[in-house]
């Protein structure tokens, strides 16, 4: 697999699943990193590994079309077969979309459908599965389809909620798992065991 991973913030995901294929942990290269924020700590940790990070963004590009184009480009001249959407705030544009249809994945702190959908991500997913009295929780991986949490579901891994569990206890928990689902997931795509379709050119 040559992956592209895309973040928007801290990138501790992106962490994960490079140090899992620079180790040979994972079979795959991680090709790109993107990310729509100049101040995401996600480029320095690209910088950090050697891995080519990418700005892009409306900022330098206003023009929708001309962003999706410019993010399609890259992963050409990258050589990128997988996304991996790991704290991605963005939407991915039509033409990216359409190009590695079926080949685009995203995690989500819950067990989806439950607490997805638009506005619910960080801390707010937590704290609305405290509110509703879950016992468990757990994190998703599915493909991206364009809308917000809604493709199919890839691989779910369940998450206890503990008594006494705050917001952050909980995140921490959740998020923790979701740096070793990641990669294994992952690792099931590279080695067939999840199957995608090729990509169409
Ligand atoms: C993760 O909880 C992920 O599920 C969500 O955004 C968070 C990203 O964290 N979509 P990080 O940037 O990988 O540390």
């Amino acid at each position: 697999l040559n992956i592209a991973v895309f973040a928007s913030h801290g990138g501790s995901n992106a962490q994960a699943i490079i140090d899992a294929a620079a180790a040979g942990r994972l079979d795959a290269a991680v090709k790109a990193v993107i990310s729509n924020n100049s101040q995401s700590g996600v480029l320095e940790r690209a910088k950090q590994a050697g891995i080519p990070g990418f700005h892009l963004s409306s900022k330098a590009y206003p023009e929708p079309k001309a962003l999706d184009r410019a993010i399609l480009d890259t992963l050409i001249a990258q050589d990128v077969n997988l996304i991996a959407l790991a704290g991605y705030m963005k939407k991915l544009g039509p033409q990216t979309l359409a190009a590695y249809a079926g080949r685009i994945v995203n995690i989500h702190p819950s067990l989806l459908p439950k607490f997805g959908g638009h506005g619910m991500y960080g801390h707010r997913v937590h704290e609305a599965v405290l509110a509703a009295g879950e016992t468990e929780t757990g994190v998703t991986m599915h493909l991206v389809d364009g809308e917000y949490d809604e493709g199919p579901v890839l691989a779910q891994s369940v998450v206890p909620v503990e008594p006494g569990d705050s917001v952050e206890t909980l995140a921490a928990r959740v998020l923790h798992r979701e740096h070793s689902f990641y990669v294994e997931t992952l690792g099931r795509i590279a080695a067939g065991e999840i199957v995608l379709p090729p990509l169409n050119g």
